[in-house]
């Protein structure tokens, strides 16, 4: 029996091992009936392998998968209830879109009349109706890849797979194609495991993001939860662009407050956490992060506030929207990111502002975060 505090799917402990190499260690995700899972992480991590066995093309070493109030261990792929939409979207060539969508109720023996309505159903939902009679080498890639997903959704799966649907596309369909699969799971309400390595994506279309790297779940979180407060350096470094800004930094305490030395400035941190402060009374040194939007740069260096560094900007770089500023020396260089009207010139005197309510600390020993 599914008990209402277990998930709809629950990856449970499951480990995967490829002759004497270990390739996913232990790894504890759940998901809520009609939530958006994406795993991210760099390539190799073991997202697909993953993603495998949730469909029953690979087998877990150890641990269980289970969907609802079953296991899915010892269930053929066809047993499954689950549809999954490859980074290759394998279309039958021969064939035109209406039966590349419909070949899969043809094969289960699903009568014409029904195979017809459901492939104009999701051909409607997917805007494709002009399409059924092309073949696929006359579609584009984006129209393509909503054939396959057509072909998914017709089945009326209990939990889509994707894996990495969209990074055959160029980067303006890739973005029309992401808002499209939001909708589509806004409008359905279906329980998806999408599997990227781009944490633009990640973070657009999840409402639970796992990230993994070699192997391991390094956290599991909303999106906000995992940009706002990374557990650790990797996943700072990995969600968001540009990659937070870190620096080495020696703690110090008077008893009370906690304090960090930055470019011959002395700063005062905000509300410490527990571990700071008694690394603070070691007077140990921690990793500082902070990302580019909290930084904000002022041109001068004439009257320099409490907590504001004086470096000099190193150089520019105008993404049209936004300027990237970046500023320091060889030992300490902050990126920020500034309004296009804020132009600076290669060696200008600027005053960095960091926000000292969204600093990120990391330990120096294993990466872990520390407040
Ligand atoms: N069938 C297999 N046999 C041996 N090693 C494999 C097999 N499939 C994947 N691997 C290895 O497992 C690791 C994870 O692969 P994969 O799950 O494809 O990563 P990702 O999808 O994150 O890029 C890689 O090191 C890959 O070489
Ligand atoms: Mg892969």
């Amino acid at each position: 029996m599914q008990t209402s505090n277990s998930p709809f799917l629950h990856i449970d402990h499951v480990h995967k091992t490829f002759g004497e190499t270990e390739v996913l260690s232990d790894i504890d995700i759940g998901l809520e009936e009609g939530g958006f899972l994406v795993l991210v992480g760099p390539s190799g991590c073991g997202k697909s392998t993953l993603l495998n066995m949730i469909a029953g093309f690979e087998t877990p070493t150890q641990g269980d998968i289970r969907l609802g109030d079953r296991t899915l261990t010892g269930l053929h792929p066809s047993q499954r209830d689950i549809a999954m939409v490859f980074q290759s979207y394998a279309l039958y060539p021969n064939m035109n879109v209406a039966d590349n969508i419909g070949f899969g109720m043809e094969t289960r023996g699903v009568k014409k009349n029904v195979r017809q309505k459901k492939i104009n159903e999701v051909a409607e939902m997917l805007q494709i109706q002009p399409l059924l009679k092309r073949k696929p080498s006359q579609l584009s890639g984006g129209q393509r890849q909503r054939v396959a997903m057509g072909r998914a959704l017709v089945r009326d799966p209990r939990l889509f797979l994707f894996d990495e649907p969209l990074s055959n596309l160029d980067a303006r369909l890739r973005v029309d194609m992401r808002i499209e699969i939001k909708n589509m799971h806004d409008t359905l309400g279906t329980s998806i495991v999408y599997v990227t390595h781009d944490q633009i994506e990640a973070m657009t279309l999840a409402t639970k993001i796992a990230v993994l790297n070699q192997g391991q779940v390094l956290q599991v979180g909303t999106p906000e939860e995992i940009y706002n407060t990374p557990a650790n350096e990797f996943v700072a470094d990995f969600m968001g662009s540009p990659s937070m800004n870190k620096a080495p930094v020696a703690l110090d305490t008077d008893g009370s407050a906690v304090t960090i030395q930055l470019a011959d400035q002395r700063l005062k941190l905000h509300n410490p956490s527990d571990a700071l402060h008694s690394l603070a009374a070691r007077q140990e040194s921690v990793v500082l992060g902070i990302r580019a939007e909290d930084i904000t740069t002022t041109l001068g260096q004439e009257s320099l506030d409490e907590n504001e560094l004086p470096l000099t900007v190193q150089f520019v770089e105008p993404t049209g929207s936004d300027n990237f500023i970046s500023a320091g020396d060889k030992a300490l260089s902050f990126v920020s990111r500034a309004k296009n009207n804020v132009r600076p010139s290669v060696g200008d005197a600027a005053r960095l502002k960091l926000d000292m309510n969204r600093l990120h600390f990391f330990s120096p020993s294993d990466g872990k975060r520390v407040g």
